[in-house]
């Protein structure tokens, strides 16, 4: 379905999240309407695509920090040195040094659920997008965490009223360190010293604009439910993981270089595709924004 919007033109895609907009730069301020105007599509449809924006760090900086107060990730050998609340993310190597985070995004997540303040959206920016003979490689997948709610059976939500689970990025650095070998294993002491402690979560929060109820476990940070027996929090969480991953739930970002994806992070969860290689490169700059605590 096309919706002629005013400022922009607007395409819903076919399942429960995400939309398409085209006919709007943003290397120069966007005026008061068209950004209440995106702020709505973003509400409505959860993840949205700008098309044909290849901006440069201080223009995505500067477009982000409309939304909010950008966040400094904690990796700082992934920043953008001139402008550190943008973020790089690749699988290039240049001097030796890996440009940005080489394994980002590889496990179902919300961005910095490990904070006691996550972040309440994401912008992803493709400067570099894999594609060979016409296919196009590295799709970011995306999980309406508000339908997957909607679809557990009533026993289970009751199940979940009032239970918080714990989100660590300590523990997702060790999980993607022995999975992947992209990072080194660090022991407690290093992880300590470097990266915040656990952030206690709900499992279910309510959405602080829509006031829907959101799913809020994430595969690759979520690691124990307070006050349950480690088996039963294991049995839990991964039930609720394979929930999530069910495809009805589902929209796929194809890239093209130029595109300005935006997603909210209480109302969806998200996945990179690691289905490329060198000699195909990827390049992506990222701002998260910070949100309130999820209640
Ligand atoms: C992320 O998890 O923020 C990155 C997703 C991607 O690179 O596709």
């Amino acid at each position: 379905m096309t919706t002629a919007v005013k400022m922009f033109d607007l395409q819903s895609a076919a399942g429960p999240i995400g939309a398409s907009i085209s006919g709007l730069d943003l290397s120069e301020p966007v005026d008061d309407t068209t950004f209440s105007a995106i702020e709505d599509a973003l509400n409505r449809h959860a993840v949205i695509v700008i098309r044909d924006n290849l901006l440069t760090a201080p223009q995505l900086a500067a477009f982000s920090r409309r939304f909010g107060s950008p966040q400094i990730n904690v990796r700082k050998e992934a920043r953008n040195a001139d402008t550190p609340e943008i973020f790089w993310i690749s699988n290039i190597t240049e001097n030796g040094k890996p440009v940005g985070s080489h394994d980002a995004g590889r496990y179902w997540h919300s961005d910095l659920c490990y904070l006691e303040a996550p972040s309440k959206l994401t912008l992803l920016n493709a400067i570099e997008v894999p594609a060979r003979d016409g296919q196009v490689f590295g799709d970011t997948q995306f999980a309406s965490a508000t339908a997957a709610y909607d679809a557990l059976p009533g026993a289970m939500k009751s199940r979940l009223d009032g239970l918080e689970a714990a989100n660590g990025y300590r523990y997702m650095w060790n999980k993607k360190a022995h999975e992947f070998g992209l990072r080194p294993v660090l022991s407690e002491a290093e992880l300590e010293a470097r990266f915040p402690p656990d952030a206690l979560h709900p499992i279910v929060r309510t959405h602080p604009v829509t006031g829907r109820k959101c799913l809020y476990v994430c595969e690759g940070y979520t690691h124990a439910i307070a006050g349950l027996p480690r088996d039963e929090s294991d049995a839990l969480l991964q039930e609720l993981f394979d929930h999530l991953a069910n495809p009805a739930f589902h929209y796929r970002h194809q890239w093209r270089v130029g595109d300005l994806l935006m997603w909210d992070n209480c109302a969806v969860q998200h996945k990179a595709t690691n289905d490329y290689d060198l000699p195909l490169r990827r390049l992506m700059q990222r701002c998260t924004i910070e949100g309130t605590a999820p209640a």
